[in-house]
């Protein structure tokens, strides 16, 4: 478990950070309380630069939406793939199988995830 560490409040510096910005360490916080992300000791010699990394829990939950975002995008946008939202599992089966042949990188595991994932978008 992560103790009750925290960040610096922004001081001056509150006005000149955008929002978007403020909302990400805000998600970062929260994961890292949640014991998501795993925080580098500070003695660490690569703190700050390796040290960020997702706990083998967190990378084990997949997401079938980060994985088409990232696996299905490589060859076409993702518009060739949202036109097809409201179909089935077996048609997405077929999709997914035929893109795997063509060369789309998902194994067994996140073939599964994507296929539901895909299944449920309407
Ligand atoms: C290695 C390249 C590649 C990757 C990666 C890839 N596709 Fe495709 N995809 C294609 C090609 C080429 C076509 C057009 C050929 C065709 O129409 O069969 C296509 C067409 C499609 C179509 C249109 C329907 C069809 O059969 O024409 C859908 C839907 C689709 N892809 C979904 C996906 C999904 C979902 C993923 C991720 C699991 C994915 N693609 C990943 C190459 C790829």
């Amino acid at each position: 478990m992560v103790g009750p560490a925290t960040l610096a409040p922004y001081h001056e510096w509150e006005d000149q950070i955008p929002d978007e910005v403020k909302a990400t360490i805000e998600e970062i916080k929260a994961l890292i309380a949640e014991g998501e992300v795993e925080v580098c000791p500070a003695d660490d010699p690569d703190w700050g630069v390796a040290c960020f990394k997702p706990s083998a829990e967190a990378a084990e939950e997949m997401d079938g939406e980060a994985l088409v975002n990232e696996r299905c995008t490589v060859c076409h946008g993702l518009n060739e793939i949202t036109a097809n939202y409201g179909q089935d599992a077996a048609f997405w089966t077929e999709i997914v199988d035929e893109m795997i042949a063509t060369g789309a990188q998902l194994d067994e595991e996140e073939r599964e995830v994507v296929i539901d994932w895909l299944a449920s978008q309407e």
